[in-house]
């Protein structure tokens, strides 16, 4: 079967092409390396022996994807990574996002629409739950989606929410699969996370301090209502984040389902000062790391309940939070020494 996976040479995308095709899928990637290098189509391709078909091209622009349904016929479900994803960024620039993320969503539908396909995957995010009352966790996809606090975290929710107008009106069988913290890399180190300049995100931010690409970590803060003051998430494998899209196009060609959310977790949150301890375990380094103040729109504690995707997709994360950071941690020392970048 063959799948189309737009933004499939970024972070999550480049993982799931790699478990897509190793588990039989024919995989044809829709991308305009906006975020993300060429090369990583060419490590794929070390790593499963396939070679990736591709367009460079925008999920905004008609003409790239009725090349992409002109091209490759035979194209029978889509998983639609791409998309701007800083939140700081979103603030600053909001319709740049809602431009990306909901319009491109949208001729992303129109066209396939136009080629008669129906089946698609979308990233969505634990953001549509926002500040979660402890009592709550771990989440359950029943829980509220309330109004989101930035307009990254508002074309989720509005993502969400034409998916599932389209599913009613125009028979679209969608599954929304809402991330917790991806993080890790390929066992091979060949893939993993490129954050262009300053990272935003914990793990980025760890493995290039313990590099010595940063002076140090702040920890945003260490007075929040937890176990040792600072924030607790619920950070994934992204290699079983990718495995989960693979279930996921399984379950839009059996179920009856015409629109799905599943939370995609492992279950257990950690601190961000377990994940420090953690990473110099794991890799045997200090960790040059100060404590801050807190972050401006952080939620305090987040988790997933994972028990609707095991049942229904048959999907349950496999590793642990010490094999993800000493992957980051390999793809961060491959990174030093090879001329990934262009
Ligand atoms: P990424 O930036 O690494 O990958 C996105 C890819 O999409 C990049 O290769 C980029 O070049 C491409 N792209 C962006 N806009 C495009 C366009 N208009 N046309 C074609 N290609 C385009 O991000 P990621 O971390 O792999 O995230 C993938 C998806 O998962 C995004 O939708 C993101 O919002 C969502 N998500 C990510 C996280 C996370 O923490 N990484 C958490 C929740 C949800
Ligand atoms: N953190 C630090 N120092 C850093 C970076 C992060 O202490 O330098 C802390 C944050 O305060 C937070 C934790 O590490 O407590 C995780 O932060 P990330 O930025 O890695 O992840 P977030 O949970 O804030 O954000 C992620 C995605 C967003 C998504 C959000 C949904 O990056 O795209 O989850 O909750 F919207």
């Amino acid at each position: 079967m063959k799948v189309l996976v737009t933004g499939g040479a970024g972070f999550i995308g480049s993982h799931t092409v790699v478990d897509l095709q190793t588990s039989g899928y024919e995989v044809v990637v829709l991308d305009n390396f906006v975020n993300s290098n060429r090369q990583v189509l060419n490590n794929i391709e070390k790593i499963t022996g396939k070679r990736v078909d591709f367009v460079e091209g925008d999920v905004r622009n008609k003409t790239d994807l009725d090349t992409v349904f002109k091209r490759y016929p035979g194209i029978e479900a889509v998983i639609h990574f791409a998309a701007y994803k800083a939140v700081g960024e979103s603030v600053q620039s909001p319709l740049a996002y809602y431009e990306n993320n909901i319009a491109g969503t949208v001729y992303l539908l129109q066209a396939m629409k136009a080629a008669s396909l129906k089946k698609i995957v979308f990233s969505s995010s634990c953001t549509v739950y926002g500040e979660v009352d402890a009592t709550l966790l771990p989440i359950t996809e029943n829980a509220p989606v309330v109004k989101a606090n930035s307009p990254y975290g508002n074309t989720k929710k509005i993502g969400e929410e034409l998916l599932l107008d389209a599913s009613k009106a125009e028979g679209f069988n969608v599954v929304s699969l809402r991330y917790f913290n991806p993080i890790g890399a390929h066992d091979t180190a060949l893939i993993g996370e490129l954050p262009l300049g300053i990272p935003n995100n914990l793990v980025p931010f760890i493995t290039q301090t313990a590099i010595g690409k940063r002076k140090e970590l702040t920890v945003f803060g260490n007075d929040y209502p937890t176990r040792d003051g600072s924030c607790i998430r619920d950070y994934i494998h992204v290699m079983d984040l990718a495995n989960a899209h693979v279930k996921a196009i399984d379950y839009l060609h059996t179920s009856n389902e015409n629109f799905s959310v599943f939370n995609i977790g492992t279950g257990q949150g950690n601190t961000v000062l377990e994940v420090v301890t953690a990473f110099e375990n794991v890799t045997g380094t200090i960790l040059n790391y100060k404590i801050g103040p807190r972050r401006a729109g952080d939620v305090v504690q987040i988790y997933a309940s994972c028990q609707k995707a095991e049942q229904e997709l048959g999907w349950k994360a496999e590793r642990t939070l010490e094999n993800a950071l000493e992957t980051a941690w390999k793809w961060e020392q491959y990174l030093a020494t090879s001329p990934f970048m262009d």
